[in-house]
C-alpha cells in the first residue's frame, strides 16, 4: 500500500506558506491545505500549488445534504487535488453524492475521497453525553462502523487517529492519520498521539504532520526524519 508523509500547512497566509516551503525546493512534499488557508486564500492558492507540482490534500470536511455536497464536490473536482474529504456523519447517501460530484469532471475522477470518522478532539464522554451515541459503543466501534459505511459508499479511505489505523487495515481500507509527533516533541492540544514509526507499525497509509515539522528549528530535517521512520 502507498505510504507518504503529508505536511499540515496551518499558516496564516500564503506568504507564510511560501516562506516555509523555500528550503523544501526540489523535494515537493505532499501538503495539506485546511480551512484556515483556504478561506483566506481561496482556490487560487490550490491551483498555484498544483502548478508547482505539489500533491495536495484539501481538508475542508464537507457535511451537508447530499444534493449540496454533490454540487460542491463538482466545483472542487475542477481543482484536481489529490485527496479531499467529507464527514462520515453525513451518511452513506451523502458520501455517494460527494463521489458522484467529483466524478463529474475528468480531474475530479482522479481525486481520492476520504471520510472523517471521529475527530481526535472527541472523547468517549462527548460521544456518549453530548452526541448521545449509545453508551455501550466506544469510539473504536464508531470508527469501524463509519469506515464500513465509507467503503460501502465507494470512498477510498478514512481520516482517523493512528491508534485506530489497525482497525482500518483489518477491513482493507486506507487510513490518513493526524496526531503525529516526533519523539520528544510537545503534544500541544492533541490528546492521542503516535510517532511516525509507531503509526507505520499500526498500519497507517498516510500520516499528517503539522507542528512537529512546521514549528521545528529545522523543518526539512524534521520532515526527513518523518519520512525515514514512516516510508
Ligand atoms: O500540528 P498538528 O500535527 O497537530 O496538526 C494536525 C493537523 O491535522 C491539523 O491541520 C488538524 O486540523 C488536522 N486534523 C487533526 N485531527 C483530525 C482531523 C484533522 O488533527 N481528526
Amino acid at each position: 500500500m502507498e505510504r507518504d508523509v503529508i505536511i499540515a500547512c496551518d499558516f496564516k497566509s500564503k506568504e507564510e506558506l511560501y516562506e516555509f516551503l523555500k528550503p523544501f525546493k526540489g523535494m515537493n512534499p505532499y501538503l495539506k491545505i485546511g480551512m484556515e488557508m483556504y478561506f483566506k486564500e481561496g482556490p487560487e492558492l490550490v491551483r498555484e500549488l498544483k502548478k508547482q507540482g505539489f500533491k495536495i490534500f484539501l481538508d475542508l470536511k464537507a457535511h451537508d445534504i447530499p444534493n449540496t455536497v454533490k454540487a460542491a464536490m463538482e466545483k472542487l473536482g475542477s481543482l484536481g487535488v489529490d485527496i479531499t474529504n467529507v464527514h462520515a456523519e453525513g451518511g452513506i447517501e451523502m458520501m455517494k453524492a460527494a463521489r458522484e460530484g467529483l466524478n463529474m469532471t475528468e480531474t475530479g475522477k482522479k481525486t481520492k475521497l476520504i471520510a472523517v470518522t471521529v475527530l481526535t478532539s472527541i472523547n468517549d464522554d462527548v460521544l456518549h453525553n453530548e452526541l448521545l451515541i449509545d453508551s455501550n459503543k466506544t469510539s473504536a466501534d464508531v470508527v469501524r462502523k463509519y469506515a464500513l459505511n465509507a467503503k460501502e459508499a465507494g470512498l477510498d479511505g478514512v481520516v482517523c487517529s493512528a491508534l485506530e489505523a489497525s482497525i482500518i487495515k483489518e477491513i482493507g481500507f486506507m487510513s490518513v492519520t493526524p496526531g503525529i509527533r516526533l519523539a520528544g516533541d510537545s503534544k500541544d492540544d492533541q490528546k492521542r498521539v503516535a510517532t511516525p514509526a509507531y503509526a507505520k507499525e499500526l498500519g497507517s497509509s498516510y500520516i499528517v504532520v503539522g507542528r512537529s515539522i512546521t514549528k521545528a528549528t529545522d523543518p526539512v530535517a524534521a520532515y526527513k526524519q518523518c519520512v525515514k521512520e514512516f516510508c
